[in-house]
C-alpha cells in the first residue's frame, strides 16, 4: 500500500532545509528583533485576540516561526510536526529566542497519544495545513481531543476553492482543475520547487500526496466532533503567490491584480470544544475508565453506542485484579477477572486510562454494569478534571 505519510514527509524533510536557509522564512527576523512576530500571525492577530497566559498547540508547526511569534505573544506553547528537519530548525530558532516553546514530533493524527495527557487551552494551526491529511473528520477529532472543555481552534488555511484552481491557466480565467470535496484517493504532484520566493529546487522528495475538503466537509467535521462555530471568514488574500496575475499589498497578503473579490484565498474559522455533549443537551458527566468500559464491545452493550475518549490518568492509585462472578458482566466483556484500584498512599503510583462524557443515565447504566466489589467516588485526574471513578469498595 503506498504510504502517503512518508511520502509528503519526505518531501517536507527536503523543503525545511530550504525554508531554513537564510532570507527565506523570516527567521533571521526574529532572531534580530525580539518584538518581530511572523507575518502569519501578525495577520490573525485581530481575529486571535488576547493569548496571553495560555497554554497552546501549534500543529503542523513547521520551522516554528508562528509557534514562536504565538509565544511572543505571551502564550506557552509545544509545536508538533512529522518532520524532524523542520522541528531541528524549530528548537534551534527556540533556543536563540529563548522562547516559551517546545517541539513533539508526531502524526497529526497521533497528536493526543503524543503529547499525553495534557489538554490545552487553544489549538492552532495555519496555512497550508489540512491539505496534508485525507481525512478532514478523523483530524477534527484529533482537535476536540487536544482541547480542555472550552478551549478554543483556531485554523486559517488555504480555501478549498484555491486549492481546485488550475495553476496554469491566467488569472481572467479562475478554472477549476481539481477536487473542491474530500476524495478518498489523493491528487499526487511532482514538483521541485516550493512556495517562498527562492531558486533553490527539490532534488529527490519531489512527489507529494494532498486531499482537498471543502468548507463544508471542515465546519460539519468540526461540529461533529463536539465543537461550537465561533467564526468563519472568508479572505481574498493569502500570504503567499497562488496564481499567476496577483500582487503583493503594504499588508504582505497577495491578491488578484484583476476583481480580488471573485476568489476566497484563504478561511479563518474558530470553534469552542462544547463543555456539553452534542448529543444530549443535559449536562455531560465525566466518567474515568481504566479497565473494560474501555471497550467497544461494552460500550455498546451498555451504552448503545461507541465513546469517544482522551487519555489521562488516576494519580494515587494502585490497581489489582478482581474476580468477577456476574455471568452477564463476564459475557460482555469476555474477561472473568477485571482491574480494580485502591489508593496507594503514594501520589508518584498512577493508573492509565480514559476520561469519557456520558450523560446521567449512562452514568446510572454503567453503574448497573459495574458490580458490587466497585464504588463509584469522584477523583480528580492528572489533568486537573474532576471524574467519576470505579474504585475498590473494600477501599
Ligand atoms: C505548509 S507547512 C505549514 C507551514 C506553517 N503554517 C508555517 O508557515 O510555518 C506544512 C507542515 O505540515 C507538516 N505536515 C504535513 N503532513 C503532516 C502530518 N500528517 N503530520 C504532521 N505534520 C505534517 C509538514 O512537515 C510541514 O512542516
Amino acid at each position: 500500500m503506498t504510504d502517503s505519510f512518508a511520502i509528503n514527509r519526505a518531501n517536507w524533510e527536503e523543503r525545511a532545509a530550504i525554508h531554513a536557509a537564510p532570507n527565506s522564512y523570516g527567521v533571521e527576523d526574529l532572531i534580530a528583533d525580539p518584538e518581530h512576530i511572523s507575518a502569519v500571525v501578525r495577520f490573525d492577530r485581530p481575529r486571535l485576540g488576547d493569548v496571553g497566559g495560555l497554554r497552546g498547540v501549534h500543529l503542523q508547526c513547521h520551522i516554528g516561526t508562528d509557534t514562536i511569534s504565538l509565544a511572543r505573544l505571551g502564550a506557552s506553547m509545544v509545536g508538533l510536526d512529522f518532520s524532524p528537519t523542520a522541528l531541528a530548525h524549530a528548537r534551534a530558532l527556540a533556543e536563540k529566542t529563548s522562547a516559551d516553546a517546545e517541539f513533539v514530533e508526531a502524526n497529526v493524527y497521533d497528536a493526543a497519544a503524543a503529547l499525553g495527557v495534557e489538554r490545552f487551552d487553544f489549538v492552532y494551526v495555519s496555512i497550508g495545513a489540512l491539505c496534508w491529511l485525507p481525512d478532514v473528520r478523523r483530524w477534527a477529532r484529533v482537535v476536540a481531543e487536544l482541547l480542555k472543555p472550552g478551549g478554543r481552534l483556531f485554523i486559517r488555511d488555504s480555501h478549498p476553492v484555491l486549492q481546485s484552481l488550475d495553476d496554469a491557466q491566467p488569472s481572467e480565467t479562475l478554472a477549476l482543475a481539481y477536487p473542491y470535496f474530500e476524495r478518498p484517493e489523493p491528487m499526487v504532484f511532482d514538483d521541485d520547487t516550493t512556495y517562498i520566493e527562492t531558486d533553490a529546487r527539490l532534488h529527490s522528495a519531489t512527489l507529494t500526496h494532498q486531499w482537498s475538503h471543502g468548507i463544508g466537509e471542515i465546519v460539519t467535521a468540526v461540529l461533529d466532533a463536539g465543537m461550537r462555530l465561533t467564526m468563519l471568514v472568508e479572505h481574498d488574500s493569502a500570504p503567499f503567490k497562488a496564481l499567476p496575475g496577483m500582487r503583493r499589498a503594504d499588508d504582505g497578503e497577495w491578491r488578484l491584480v484583476d476583481r480580488p473579490w471573485r476568489l476566497p484565498q484563504t478561511f479563518t474559522l474558530q470553534a469552542v470544544k462544547e463543555a456539553r455533549m452534542q448529543h444530549d443537551k443535559r449536562a455531560a458527566v465525566l466518567l474515568f475508565s481504566y479497565g473494560t468500559l474501555q471497550d467497544r464491545a461494552v460500550q455498546l452493550a451498555n451504552f448503545g453506542r461507541e465513546l469517544t475518549g482522551h487519555a489521562d490518568a488516576l494519580p494515587g492509585y494502585r490497581e489489582t485484579l478482581v474476580e468477577i462472578k456476574d455471568p452477564q458482566v463476564v459475557a460482555t466483556s469476555g474477561k472473568t477477572h477485571h482491574p480494580i484500584v485502591a489508593p496507594s498512599g503514594d501520589p508518584a503510583d498512577e493508573i492509565a486510562g480514559s476520561v469519557f462524557e456520558l450523560t446521567p443515565d449512562e452514568l446510572l447504566a454503567a453503574d448497573e454494569y459495574e458490580v458490587d466489589d466497585y464504588a463509584r467516588v469522584l477523583v480528580r485526574l492528572k489533568s486537573g478534571v474532576d471524574a467519576w471513578v470505579y474504585v475498590s469498595a473494600a477501599g
